[in-house]
């Protein structure tokens, strides 16, 4: 896949088939992330690849906490509030997603059923967790963390592979790193939903906008 397509085609993938994601796929696509930029290449991520019955027996837990209404307790606190510009484009980014479901804006049960679909990282074989040691400065670290997340979600995409990043698959770190035996130095950032895209789920004709250059770019001297 051309770079130019892959950038501008790449989505959240919100249904997956069953099919596991052999090893070597998962290899020549984290071998092709790994090539992400950082501060003075410091490199800070680690990753934790997970498939399995470890999927399985980790995000029925994540659900149990979910479902159980646990307090979360995130490594890396999570955004509660929005500006205006941003909050308008979170809702119609959920308003969009919800009616390609076909959702109604009052049907709780089914708008929690589908947080419930979320933590289960929405039936996906494979699980990447995103970490980094507590000794990070947070900041920039969490802006290395975001490119090689993005790098991930393209070279997955140009494999034909789906992922979704998710700040749901992190609200409760202490589980996540009891089952993948992660020490406590280790935080979680994010974990990302990834395997082969269910084509006929309607979550995934869901398509997200993006704002016009003109409404974000500044050209100084240009
Ligand atoms: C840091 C981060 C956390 C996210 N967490 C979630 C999540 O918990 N659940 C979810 O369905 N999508 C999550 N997303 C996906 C975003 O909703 C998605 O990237 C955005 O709406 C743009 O859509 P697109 O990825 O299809 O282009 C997250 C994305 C980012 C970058």
């Amino acid at each position: 896949m051309e770079l130019l397509e892959g950038l501008r085609t790449r989505k959240s993938i919100r249904a997956y088939k069953p099919d596991p994601v052999p090893r070597k796929l998962l290899l020549e696509v984290l071998d092709a992330a790994r090539w992400s930029p950082s501060w003075g290449n410091t490199q800070p991520w680690e990753l934790a690849v997970v498939g399995g019955d470890t999927v399985k027996r980790l995000t029925a837990d994540l659900v149990a906490a979910f479902e159980q209404k646990t307090p979360p307790a995130p490594d890396v606190p999570m955004p509660q509030t929005f500006p205006d510009a941003c909050q308008k484009r979170y809702m119609a980014c959920a308003a969009g997603l919800f009616g390609a479901m076909g959702i109604a804006r009052e049907d709780k049960a089914r708008r929690f059923a589908h947080l419930v679909n979320m933590t289960r990282a929405f039936g996906a074989p494979a699980i990447i967790y995103v970490t980094f040691s507590r000794e990070l400065t947070v900041p920039y670290t969490m802006l290395d963390l975001g490119l090689i997340i993005h790098g991930i979600c393209l070279a997955a995409h140009a494999h034909g592979l789906g992922t979704c990043i998710e700040a749901q698959l992190a609200l409760y770190p202490d589980l996540v790193r009891r089952h993948l035996n992660l020490p406590e130095s280790q935080k979680i950032v994010v974990g990302l939903a990834l395997g082969y895209p269910d084509p006929q789920a309607p979550a995934n004709a869901f398509r997200t906008h993006r704002e016009p250059l003109d409404k974000f770019v500044t050209w100084v001297d240009y």
